[in-house]
């Protein structure tokens, strides 16, 4: 019991370490393939909410380059985190149409070491990302 949450600490902190040692930069590189290969379909590739699937879905999208904009300026990088992992929901109001990021990704690397950990490092590229296009 202690030993498997010692184990649990240490691979946390390796992978915290590990997204440490990752520049900012690289990081929004790595993100920018992502967003191409998840996200464009529906959030358009320059994410401005024009992607081919945008039009079957009931809700208008927002444009991804105004988060900070419409935020007082700020990018408000754990509430963007939280919205592509699942802990946020999306949409005011009706089902969640945007799929739940964090399974997908972990669901990826299923059969790698940590799918969790990696589909975290996934999704704070995606941030990183997301942070270099606001306008
Ligand atoms: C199936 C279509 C679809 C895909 C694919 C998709 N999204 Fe979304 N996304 C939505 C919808 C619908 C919303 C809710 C409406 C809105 O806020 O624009 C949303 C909202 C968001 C928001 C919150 C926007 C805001 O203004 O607060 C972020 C951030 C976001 N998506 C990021 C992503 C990222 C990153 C990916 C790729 C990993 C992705 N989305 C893939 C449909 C999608």
């Amino acid at each position: 019991m202690r030993r498997s949450r010692i184990r649990a600490t240490a691979a946390l902190t390796a992978a915290l370490l590990s997204f440490a040692c990752v520049d900012e930069t690289q990081r929004a590189e790595s993100g920018a393939a992502l967003f191409a290969e998840y996200c464009a379909s529906c959030h358009g590739t320059e994410g401005g909410g024009d992607g081919p699937e945008a039009e079957r879905l009931d809700l208008e999208l927002t444009d991804l380059r105004t988060l900070a904009e419409r935020n007082g300026g700020t990018f408000d990088e754990a509430a963007v985190l939280a919205s592509i992992d699942g802990r946020r929901e999306v949409a005011a109001h009706g089902p969640r149409e945007m799929p739940v990021w964090g399974k997908v990704l972990a669901e990826e690397k299923r059969g790698e070491p940590m799918p969790v950990y990696q589909a975290m490092g996934e999704a704070r590229a995606l941030v990183d990302h997301l942070r270099s296009i606001q306008r």
